[in-house]
């Protein structure tokens, strides 16, 4: 059985894409009937990329959660929705069918109404990989709330800045998570985040860790009295339900905070029908997802990957998701394998960094382990480097399961380019086509179109696309010109996606990484000038300039050349502390890999630091580092190369 706008061949994807740059109107109402409507659309697409608007099927009214979960409930009520996996092993698993799942969102959803939420306003969500994280997020889309949740692993100040850019209300958090064999202390760091805030008005805790936390009167609220309060009000006839409230094709549906090129992340703003259409029909047509399949993608919902592949994609298909508390090598680097096994997982999404973390313990880990539900896997966030794309395909698929390799970004709401699994073929380390609806184009620095092959054949440029495919972001929160200039500016009216790329005479794309400033550390994207930020508000760094460079495992490492004024303390100690500025600042997942102390940075006569060159000896190169001699001093070069760690 497959969905009826799923592309079941070769033949079918060449057509729907023909017909979906041809007659985009046509061809996405078609797609858009396959969802639930309080009242349809009145007009399919208005668009410009010059303010930019971007309004798909305006005038269209509907509820994301009727989506999700009541349209399934009459035929899969006691179907699971959600697998979930505990950190320990040892724990019970939870099985939340789609009836159990409606249940606890609409609870959830009059606890939001009970603490005063209301349509439009904004909650924040900083918890570990719990059931009660899809209850809160779906309970927020219930009742039109925007919500915004933030990665575990960001420190306070990254919390702070980010409820006051978008002026958060609310908060749910846990009292702790569990990742591997740490505790992390949740709540606590919210009220670090919240010293000197005046707009949060409730924080609501659920427990999980068990860890003593402060609560305070009037703000912090215990989610389970909350809940069983809930519960008596929603429950007619014996029957728990909350009505949805009725939304606007084009109202904000989430924010969700990323790293550009300037130090301050922006707030990605996606809305409601387009990213429901556009993850359901990405999720069921890149990993050809059958009703009753058993979906694993193991991202955290504090990034994009989670929301689109958690929890939208999934559920507004009627799938079962696995969604899983802990990390892929706690107890043990079989956790993945032994999940696999024992919920017979059909389809595995997973990031490259993962993959090469786990190559790295070798064969044992996979002794014993059966794997053999196993039809399709994925891989997301970074490139994929052909040694793990071929260990992935031998060892985990056992050379019968295809590998997509889906190229994305927090912008574009859902996949954009990859192969479906088993239906458009697979290239390793391509990602291969463009989805029906996506036109990417490959310019120069002036954003004139490449049409001149290289001595590969390929044609090589700047990834940019054409016209709006229903997923892509509509703005950054509360700044729209800050998403005019960060994506719709650097080329007339085209999308811009921070990537390079190469394109073959097939018409297969390969993502070659990002042409900005951004880092790609396991995945995760971070702004070399956040992290510069971070490390000059330590006392004593007078300047700094961070770099990637190749990492084995991550992908990207973090290499931060910095100027120290005086040392008290040893190197060793000063780079410690730096780390832990930066931990405080932004979290533990920027803290750089490398620090090395250094004279001075290279500098053109008019003050701009020469990156290219700081990035070649952070690759280990000494020799051919190019044309110093335009450098205001050309012999810290010299003294930077001796000094490289
Ligand atoms: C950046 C977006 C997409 C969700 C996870 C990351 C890189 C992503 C691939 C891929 C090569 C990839 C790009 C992109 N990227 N997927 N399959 N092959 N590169 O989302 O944090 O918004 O980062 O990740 O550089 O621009 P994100």
């Amino acid at each position: 059985m497959s969905y009826p706008h799923q592309i079941t061949s070769l033949e079918q994807y060449h057509n729907d894409y023909r017909r979906s740059v041809e007659e985009p109107a046509i061809f996405w109402a078609e797609i858009a009937e396959n969802f639930y409507w309080r009242k349809k659309w009145e007009s399919v697409l208005e668009w410009n990329f010059i303010e930019p608007r971007i309004e798909w099927f305006k005038g269209g009214k509907l509820n994301i959660t009727e989506n999700c979960i009541d349209r399934h409930l009459e035929k899969l009520g006691d179907k699971p929705a959600i697998i979930w996996e505990p950190n320990n092993p040892e724990e019970r698993t939870r099985v939340v069918t789609y009836s159990r799942l409606h249940k606890r969102v609409c609870q959830f959803a009059q606890v939001l109404v009970n603490n005063g939420v209301k349509k439009g306003d904004r909650v924040c969500i900083y918890m570990g990989m719990v059931p009660e994280l899809a209850y809160a997020v779906l309970g927020c889309a219930r009742i039109g709330a925007i919500h915004s949740v933030i990665f575990g692993g960001f420190s306070a100040q990254s919390i702070a800045d980010r409820l006051y850019d978008a002026q958060a209300e609310y908060i749910v958090t846990c009292d702790g998570a569990f990742r591997g064999n740490k505790d992390i202390p949740l709540k606590s760091i919210i009220d670090d985040a919240l010293i000197g805030n005046r707009t949060i008005k409730k924080v609501i805790v659920y427990t999980r860790t068990r860890t003593p936390v402060s609560m305070l009167k009037g703000r912090d609220v215990w989610w389970e009295d909350e809940m069983e309060y809930a519960e008596t009000q929603v429950e007619k006839d014996n029957i728990i339900t909350m009505p949805a409230t009725e939304m606007d094709a084009e109202d904000p549906l989430f924010i969700l905070y990323t790293s550009g090129s300037t130090g301050k992340p922006k707030g990605v703003v996606h809305s409601i029908a387009g990213y429901m259409v556009w993850t359901n029909y990405t999720f069921i047509n890149t990993f050809q997802y059958k009703p009753g399949d058993v979906f694993f993608c193991t991202a955290d919902i504090g990034w994009i990957t989670g929301h689109s592949y958690v929890l939208y994609g999934p559920l507004s298909a009627g799938g079962t998701s696995v969604m899983f508390e802990g990390i892929p090598t706690w107890p043990d680097a079989g956790r993945f394998w032994d999940i696999v096994d024992k919920y017979k997982v059909n389809i595995l999404y997973t990031a490259p960094t993962a993959i090469r973390s786990l190559m790295s313990f070798g064969l044992e880990p996979l002794k014993g382990k059966d794997l053999s539900t196993l039809k399709v896997l994925g891989t997301v966030g970074e490139p994929i480097n052909e040694e793990a794309w071929h260990w992935y395909d031998e060892h985990i698929g056992k050379k019968k399961c295809p590998i997509v390799d889906t190229w994305w970004q927090t912008e574009t709401g859902g996949v954009l380019i990859s192969n479906m699994a088993g239906v458009t073929p697979a290239k390793p380390s391509w990602a291969s086509l463009p989805f029906p609806g996506v036109l990417p184009l490959l310019v120069d620095e002036n954003g004139i179109e490449v049409t001149e092959p290289d001595e590969h054949g390929y044609l090589q440029g700047n990834l940019c696309i054409k016209a709006p495919w229903p997923g892509i972001i509509r703005t950054t929160y509360g700044d729209h010109e800050r998403c005019r200039a960060n994506y719709f500016s650097a080329y007339p009216n085209l999308y811009f996606t921070g990537d390079g790329a190469l394109k073959d005479k097939e018409g297969n794309y390969r993502i070659t990484g990002r042409v900005d400033d951004v880092l790609n550390i396991s995945g995760h994207r971070i702004g070399t000038a956040e992290v510069e930020n971070a490390i000059n508000m330590h006392a004593g760094v007078i300047e700094s300039a961070v770099v990637g460079y190749p990492h084995d495992i991550k992908g990207q490492g973090i290499y931060a050349y910095v100027i120290y004024n005086h040392m008290h303390v040893d190197e060793e100690l000063t780079r410690k502390d730096i780390f832990q500025t930066v931990s405080r600042v932004i979290g533990g997942i920027a803290r750089p890999d490398k620090i090395q102390f250094v004279p001075g940075l290279p500098k053109t006569r008019s003050g701009k630091i020469m990156r290219r060159i700081l990035r070649k000896i952070a690759e280990g190169e000494t020799e051919n580092l190019g044309d110093i001699s335009t450098l205001l001093d050309p012999g810290v070069v010299a003294e930077i190369t001796k000094g490289k760690l």
